[in-house]
Formats: C-alpha cells, structure tokens, sequence
C-alpha cells in the first residue's frame, strides 16, 4: 500500500472531491446569513460531543472498540437524526475512530479489538446534521493509566487548550502550531507532523490545513467566521509515523504511545467559540 500522508489526503480532497469553502462567509454583506450557518455548526458540535458524552460511561476493559463504534452509531443515527460523517468516507468503514495506544489517528473499530485496564483511547466522532458539519475527539482511559501516559494525554490537552486561546482575527495560523509545537517540546514530546487539522463547515476537510507546529506569525491571517478544527497528535517518541496495510490506521513507527484531542471552532470579534462543547 501507498504510504500517503494526511497532508496530501487533504490537498488532494481540497482539489477534487470536496468543494472550497464559499467565500461568503468572510463577507460582511452576508452577516446574517453567516450567522444562521455558525448556528447549524454548533449544533452539529454539540452533538459530536454528546456522542462522546453518552459513550463515556461504557469504557472500561472487556469492551471492544467495535461496541463502542455501534453504541456511537446508535445514537447518531436513532437519537439524534445525525448522519455519522466517517461511515463511508472515501471507504471508510465504520462511524467514528477508535485509536488505542501507539495508533495516532484513524483507528478502524473491530469487535476483536478488547479493551484492557491501562489502555489509552481516544474516540474521534464527527456528525453531519442539516448538512453541516461538527468534529471532534477527546482521549479516554481504560482503567487506571500508568502516570507517563496520564501525563502524555493530559499535556495533549493542554495543547488543544493553548491552540485555541491562540486564535483570533488578528491572529496567523502560524501562531496555533507555534505554541502546540513550543508546549508539547517543553515537555519532551512530539508532534506528529503528518497528519493536521482542517477548515470544516458544510464539507468534512477544507481549507485551510492547521497544523500543529510552525512559527508565530507566520501562513495565513485567521478572520472572523471562519470554521476549523484543532487536533494536535502528540506522540511520546518520535514523530514519525507508520500507515498500517488496512489504508487507515495510523502509529507510531517506535510503537510508542500516541494521543490526541479535538475540537472545532469559530473564529469570533475576540478570539474564539469552541463549537463542539
Ligand atoms: N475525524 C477525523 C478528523 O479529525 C477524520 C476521520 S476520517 C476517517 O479529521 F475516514 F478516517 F474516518
Ligand atoms: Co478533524
Ligand atoms: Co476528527
């Protein structure tokens, strides 16, 4: 199989499958329809977060990955009367990720997938309601974690964390790599440099690419209104990376752990609104 990157993946997706953004949204003659789209996005948000929030409960070892995926699929499909975005997604089969220890990204579901006590998993669900989009991921533990991988996730988090209090409308994305890159380094980890976060709004992935490194000040000036997600992977070797030969999932090339969070959000007048609360 082809090693492909997310990067290409995205620049390919950007060229042919999926359509640019309508530019509209950075118009101000068109505010208000502006408006009545963010309100479809958080909605589409928030339910990708409730589908995170109702599979909390079910993690614990002895479960596998593919009843976490129909627990998900579920209520998506039955409760909320959303679409899973991923489930038929240029192949993909299954309708959410599931990636467990040293797999980065894009962990495939699998009823022989078990679970066991220690295990790190993060959950990545992305839902289409009303035709808009909402993506998000947050990491889970099985059991108790041992402290260096408690520490790996939690820094992770911080990461997301500072990425977001990064954007604004005077902001670069430059400046979203910069301090993700600069905090996870600080604390001896690396980022994945692959793989990256997406503009997102009635298409899955759309410009602009987010990367989670890069220096301040620097690509492309974020405006208000505009819709993208950050999902800093950060690994606790390495960052090279390793596509397994079922074309989706993604590990570490040392098999050393790998963690990542998600959200997206909204650039606003002062800084930002995390739509998949
Ligand atoms: N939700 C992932 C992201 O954050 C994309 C998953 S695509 C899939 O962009 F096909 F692998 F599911
Ligand atoms: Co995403
Ligand atoms: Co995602």
């Amino acid at each position: 199989m082809e090693k492909e990157n997310k990067i290409i993946f995205y620049t390919k997706l950007l060229s042919s499958i999926e359509n640019k953004r309508d530019v509209k949204i950075f118009d101000n003659e068109n505010f208000e329809e502006t408006k009545k789209e963010i309100e479809k996005m958080r909605v589409a948000g928030r339910l990708a977060s409730e589908v995170l929030d109702i599979v909390t409960p079910f993690i614990e070892p002895g479960i596998s990955t593919g009843e976490l995926n129909d627990i998900c699929h579920n209520h998506m499909v039955k409760k909320q009367n959303s679409i899973p975005a991923t489930l038929g997604y240029r192949g993909y089969p299954k309708s959410i990720c599931t990636s467990v220890n040293q797999v980065i990204c894009h962990g495939i579901p699998n009823n022989k997938k078990i679970l066991k006590n220690g295990d790190i998993l993060n959950i990545d669900v992305t839902v289409i309601k009303d035709g808009w989009f909402g993506d998000t991921s947050r990491m889970f533990f099985v059991g108790t974690p041992a402290p260096h991988a408690q520490r790996l996730v939690e820094v992770t988090q911080e990461c997301l964390i500072k990425g977001i209090e990064a954007v604004g409308p005077d902001a670069y994305l430059g400046d979203i790599g910069s301090v993700i890159q600069t905090h996870a380094e600080q604390n001896y980890y690396s980022v994945v440099r692959e793989y990256c976060g997406h503009g997102i709004g009635s298409n899955f992935h759309e410009e602009p690419q987010v990367l989670h490194y890069g220096i301040k000040g620097t690509g492309a000036q974020l405006k208000e209104g505009m819709t993208f997600t950050i999902e800093p992977m950060l690994n606790a070797g390495k960052s090279a990376t390793k596509l397994k030969s079922d074309g989706w999932t993604v590990e570490t090339k040392d098999g050393r752990l790998s963690a990542q969070w998600e959200h997206t959000i909204v650039v606003t007048e002062n800084g930002s609104e995390i739509l998949t609360k």
